[in-house]
């Protein structure tokens, strides 16, 4: 038996420059570990609550009021709790808060806790975090998973809420689909990115970075972007659509206003049926196999023209949509809204959630993308949660900035100490 002998929280800075949690747990056994939770720019409306100050400091985004329900309320009632039982740790979280959407403490509060725990957890059992995942999703479900190293999506190139530049859409990602291993795909994506900075240089255009460390320069067209994005595979002498495919996050509700989908980028104004048309013919015309938030988290209507227009011949992600949450997931599976799921922890504020909106979609023949948020830290969480649960897929953003490659940097740890686990394709 070991028991949890004390919670200690702290205010840290993000890759935002804005405040969050840094949380410690201590074991009786002498083990400590700490997490930390990302922050989201461009949120769904129906995520969980990240709990800010709203005072003077920060510009209002302090989370000392956070931090604070961690040491004076939380922390009490965790105390000689066993960290193994991750299940019973966020049910007494959940419940200790007791609303909907974690109003109360704050997701931001409840989310550092539960992810302090799984560390010290996997320590004191002395197993590395993703075989502790994969236990935690036997415990909760029932059911067992088969570990994988998941298939990366980089996001290159960046717009909308994460860049101040005039591209609508808000990521451009590459997936290295062909590439046999972690160390592989790492390479092709860095040579891809470097590659792309060169044309960047050579048409005269910005090569500042965007939240996610992808570039942000101004373009005529969201097709331009993927045309730049096509040469700088090509210069990295690969092949796209048969070595590297390319992913979009739309995050519609961004640009979403009275019923028209607005590219003010490009000029233009759409409703549902023709945004699903221009979404289709991006995919007929490029490499593009997966579409992420294509409508407004609304748009139900358009959700389901996008889903029976291109369904079947593209990964259509639900993020905005489903922010995480089984129950509004259940929904939209009932509908038939999309065919995948992005998976944000903090969207829906403890571990526990997370792997059951995760067994849901793999019970519905839905798959999951494990996802970082824009505002990061040098939290590498989500790789095991990805390579423990077997997840297949992770977008973490660029190979570049280390709040981004942290994340990358931990998988090819996991490659080179598993060699049994290969790469989802
Ligand atoms: P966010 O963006 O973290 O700013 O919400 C990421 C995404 O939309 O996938
Ligand atoms: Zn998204």
């Amino acid at each position: 038996m070991t028991w949890i002998k004390s919670i200690k929280a702290i205010q840290v800075l993000d890759s935002r420059g804005l405040p969050t949690i840094s949380c410690k747990v201590s074991l009786g056994c002498g083990v400590q570990a700490s997490a930390m939770v990302p922050s989201g720019a461009s949120t769904g409306t129906k995520e969980a609550l990240e709990l800010r100050d709203g005072d003077e400091l920060y510009m209002g985004k302090g989370v000392d009021k956070a931090v604070a329900n961690i040491n004076d309320i939380i922390a009490p009632l965790l105390i000689n709790l066993d960290p193994r039982d991750q299940k019973l740790i966020d049910q007494k979280l959940v419940n200790l808060d007791g609303t909907s959407d974690k109003s109360s403490l704050g997701a931001n509060a409840i989310l550092a806790v539960s992810l302090a725990v799984s560390h010290a957890a996997a320590k004191n059992k002395k197993i590395p975090l993703h075989i502790h995942f994969a236990d935690i999703y036997k415990d909760i479900t029932g059911h067992q998973v088969s570990p994988n190293l998941p298939m990366p999506m980089l996001n290159i190139l960046n717009g909308g809420e994460h860049a101040d530049n005039n591209i609508d859409i808000q990521e451009f990602m590459i997936i290295p689909k062909r590439a046999s291993n972690m160390k592989e795909a790492m390479r092709w994506s860095s040579e891809i990115y470097w590659n792309l900075k060169s044309i960047l240089k050579s048409e005269k255009l910005s090569t500042a970075v965007g939240d996610e460390g992808g570039f942000a320069p101004n373009l005529q067209s969201n097709e331009d972007a993927i045309k730049l994005i096509l040469r700088a595979i090509e210069d990295s002498k690969l092949i796209p659509g048969k070595d590297v495919f390319i992913a979009l996050d739309c995050a519609a509700s961004e640009f979403f206003k009275d019923g028209q989908y607005l590219l003010s980028g490009e000029g233009r104004s759409l409703n549902s049926e023709s945004f699903a048309d221009y979404l289709e013919h991006l995919v007929d015309n490029y490499p593009i196999i997966s579409i992420e938030d294509g409508m407004d988290e609304n748009d139900h209507n358009g959700w389901k023209i996008l889903t029976e227009k291109i369904g079947h011949k593209c990964q259509l992600v639900g993020d905005d949509l489903f922010v995480t949450n089984k129950v509004i997931f259940k929904n939209g599976i009932d509908e038939g809204l999309a065919n995948s799921i992005l998976i944000k922890f903090n969207q829906i504020g403890s571990i526990t959630e997370t792997v059951e909106t995760i067994h849901l979609a793999n019970t519905n023949n839905y798959k999951s993308i494990i996802s970082h948020r824009s505002g990061e830290t040098e939290d590498t969480t989500i790789a095991d949660l990805a390579v423990g649960l077997g997840a297949g897929q992770i977008k973490t953003g660029a190979p570049c900035r280390s709040d981004r490659v942290a994340k990358y940097n931990r998988l090819l740890w996991i490659e080179e100490e598993n060699i049994e686990l290969n790469i989802s394709k």
